[in-house]
């Protein structure tokens, strides 16, 4: 056994960037080493401003068992291990469903699904394809270029910019504004002059700007869906700016980060890029379910108990916090025949990337018609590609991305 397995921090932002990416970037020995000997453990947390200490609960079969009982796991607290939550009003920040609990929850989540059916979710294929097509057709002409920027960046910003009717001249500038507060470890992405408050008061203001946009002109998307129903009295207009921010914030980097752990694995895994390729016409669902497995980019979601539990003769007391590590629940050798093996036809697959239970991933739907047109059209219009070795990874242990990969045609 290597020493320091049960010793890696598991919260530290570094044992994240300085992942090994042979191994997927993930501390797999010590997520292993907790199943085994201490799946339900108190471990400290020492990143300043974020919560000192955390049951850390790392079996598929608990992690499950944890976020779907809202009864007694609660998010209203926060669901990262930050000390205060840009979501949660009592810390000043605006509400949002990623963070309420019981019938709060249930009326924001039913409001806003409208604007996330089936049907309208198939409306957007035809448009993600032309995004991905001239983003695409932009990065392969460059030869090489880095995956993250020119092209993994690109969709989910301008899905969800769609989705929210963000005028094309404010995108990036959006994205920049949510990677700031979505990582708040990483250097790279803070903003010279701007604390996360600042950041967040652009974010909120500016959903105010767009809903008024909206209103002036309607259409089917999710915006005028939610504009209506603050219109209606239905959402506050906090609740409507805390909406705005977590749909940037919770579409932007998953999917980015996704489509990057992808690629880079299928480049470790140059006979899965071949039974890719064969199938790129339409790329099977199995495939898109194990880049999402293997990809893990929410490592754990938070929860607060809020009241006494005993889970593997432990003892978790109300008000303690409990994180539930999906990084090692996607890869638990009792849910997942050889988990350290990216299987594109892996079936069944019942990964934890978008969580389960009443805080499912709302954008999950959109999130899979992302990656499956990003993956066929990159396929399609690629020849070979092939890494250049240059990867770096965010610094940050609770969405774990990957900054730039370098690639070429
Ligand atoms: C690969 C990409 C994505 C991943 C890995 C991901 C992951 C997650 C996870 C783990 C949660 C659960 C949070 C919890 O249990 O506390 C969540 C919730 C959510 N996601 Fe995603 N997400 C992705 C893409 C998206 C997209 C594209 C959208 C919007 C279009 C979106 C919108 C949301 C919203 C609104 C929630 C809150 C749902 C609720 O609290 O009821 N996500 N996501």
């Amino acid at each position: 056994m290597t020493p320091d397995l049960d010793r890696i921090d598991v919260f530290d932002p570094d044992v994240y960037a300085r992942g090994d990416p042979a191994r997927n970037g993930l501390p797999y020995g010590r997520y292993a080493w907790l199943r085994e000997h201490d799946p339900c453990v108190r471990l400290p947390c020492a990143i300043p401003g974020h919560e000192p200490s955390a049951w850390v609960v790392s079996r598929f079969d608990d992690v499950s068992a944890v976020l779907r009982d809202p009864d007694r796991f609660v998010s209203g607290h926060g669901v990262t291990m930050r000390a205060s939550h840009t979501t949660v009003a009592g810390d000043g920040g605006k509400p949002a469903m990623i963070t309420m609990d019981g019938a709060a929850h249930s009326r924001n989540r039913r409001l806003v699904n409208r604007g996330f059916t089936p049907a309208v979710i198939r409306s957007f294929e035809t448009h993600f394809r032309t995004i991905a097509a001239g983003v695409i057709d932009r990065a392969v002409a460059l030869g090489s270029f880095d995956f993250v920027g020119e092209i993994a960046s690109q969709l989910p910003m301008h899905a969800i910019s769609d989705l929210l009717g963000v005028p094309e001249a404010d995108r990036p500038q959006l994205a920049r504004w949510t990677n700031a507060v979505s990582s708040p470890t990483d250097p790279d992405y803070a903003l010279p002059g701007e604390d996360i408050g600042d950041v967040l008061g652009h974010i909120w203001d500016y959903g105010l700007e767009l809903a008024e946009l909206r209103r002036k002109n309607p259409g089917t998307d999710v915006m005028s869906t939610i504009v209506d129903a603050a219109d209606q009295e239905a959402l506050t207009s906090d609740e409507l700016m805390g909406f705005v921010f977590t749909l940037a914030a919770a579409g932007n980097e998953t999917t980015r980060n996704s489509a990057s752990h992808a690629l880079l694995a299928l480049f470790h895994h140059p006979e899965q890029m071949q039974w890719l390729r064969e199938r790129a016409d339409r790329i099977p669902d199995s495939a898109i379910e194990e880049m999402l497995r293997w990809s893990t980019p929410v490592v754990y979601m938070r929860r607060t108990a809020i009241t006494d539990v005993e889970l593997h003769d432990r003892h978790i007391a109300a008000g303690d916090v409990v994180a539930a590590f999906c990084a090692s629940a996607n890869f638990d050798p009792d849910e997942f025949a050889d988990p350290q093996d990216l299987r594109l036809d892996r079936s069944p697959n019942r990964h934890v990337t978008f969580a389960v239970g009443p805080h499912v991933c709302l954008g999950a739907h959109v999130a899979r018609l992302e990656l499956r047109v990003l993956f066929e059209e990159l396929i399609r219009r690629t020849g070979t590609l092939r890494a250049t070795g240059s990867v770096e990874y965010a610094r940050d242990s609770y969405l774990r991305g990957v900054k730039r990969l370098g690639v070429q045609v």
